[in-house]
């Protein structure tokens, strides 16, 4: 399923062709465009930052207007951001204003809009938020979603897994796997209770302790995914009924910093 050609590549009009067929721009979109206002502005609020700086996230920016305005290394100031929120956050977007993650508020998270005044204000899911956590699409996914989870794994985690949900069954089960003979990545669908066949992924670009980015983009007839900015696999899909898969529940040893989705 991986492959050598990376997210950069076909966002950036490396001038490679584009195998995998991820749209060439990724521009931001206006707030809301995923049906869940603002959603698409993960991880720029107070309390947000996560411990360390997210791999791939660094000045070039290959996701324009994706990433959040700021608060990480390297990601210059808010103003690279051009969009209807960048100007809207000054003060905590300063790198210096995450010393690290003794500093930020304890887990408990009392909403899955968040609990900070900033991220309440702008109906924001806002992390770190507890696990597992339910992303909600109303009216389903659909081709071009984006949905992109940032989050650290855990020291000496075993699992973490996304679920793509149509009620209880189980559209696409992406589920990193550490505590196996060698790490694995299985994805697959549940259906009636019943776990299909199974499809493994042995490039495996997670590690205990590190902080990590999955996209999630939803294509015609596969979910794509990248784990730091790398493409890493392709899912068929086996549930078509897009409109009814209506949640992401996003499990397993990782602390949550964040979880979004957004139109390209
Ligand atoms: C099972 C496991 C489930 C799920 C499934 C995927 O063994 O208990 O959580 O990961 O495999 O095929």
């Amino acid at each position: 399923m991986a492959d050598g050609f990376s997210l950069n590549d076909a966002l950036r009009g490396s001038g490679k062709p584009n195998p995998q067929g991820w749209p060439g721009s990724w521009g931001n979109q206006p707030a809301g465009a995923g049906g869940y206002p603002g959603a698409a502005y993960p991880g720029a609020y107070p309390g947000q930052s996560p411990p360390g700086p997210y791999p791939g996230q660094g000045p070039p920016g290959p996701y324009p207007g994706q990433s959040p305005p700021g608060p990480y290394p390297g990601q210059g100031p808010p103003g690279a951001y051009p969009g209807p929120t960048a100007p809207a956050y000054p003060g905590p977007t300063a790198p210096s204003a995450y010393p690290g993650p003794g500093a930020y508020p304890p887990p408990a998270q009392p909403s899955a809009l968040g609990g900070y005044p900033a991220a309440s204000f702008y109906g924001i899911p806002s992390g770190p938020l507890n696990v597992p956590y339910d992303l909600p699409f109303p009216g389903g996914i659909m081709p071009r979603m984006l949905i992109t989870i940032l989050g650290t794994v855990k020291p000496n985690a075993n699992r973490l897994a996304l679920d793509f949900k149509r009620g209880n069954d189980v559209a696409f089960h992406f589920n990193p796997r550490f505590d196996e003979n060698k790490r694995v990545i299985v994805c697959n669908s549940k259906l009636n209770n019943n776990w299909g066949k199974e499809e493994r992924q042995m490039a495996f670009p997670f590690e205990s302790g590190k902080p990590f980015k999955i996209q999630v983009l939803v294509e015609p007839d596969v979910f794509k995914v990248a784990v730091n900015d790398a493409h890493l696999l392709e899912y068929n899909h086996r549930v078509k009924n897009f409109g009814e898969i209506s949640t992401l529940a996003i499990s397993g040893d990782i602390t949550l910093t964040s979880a979004s989705h957004t139109m390209l």
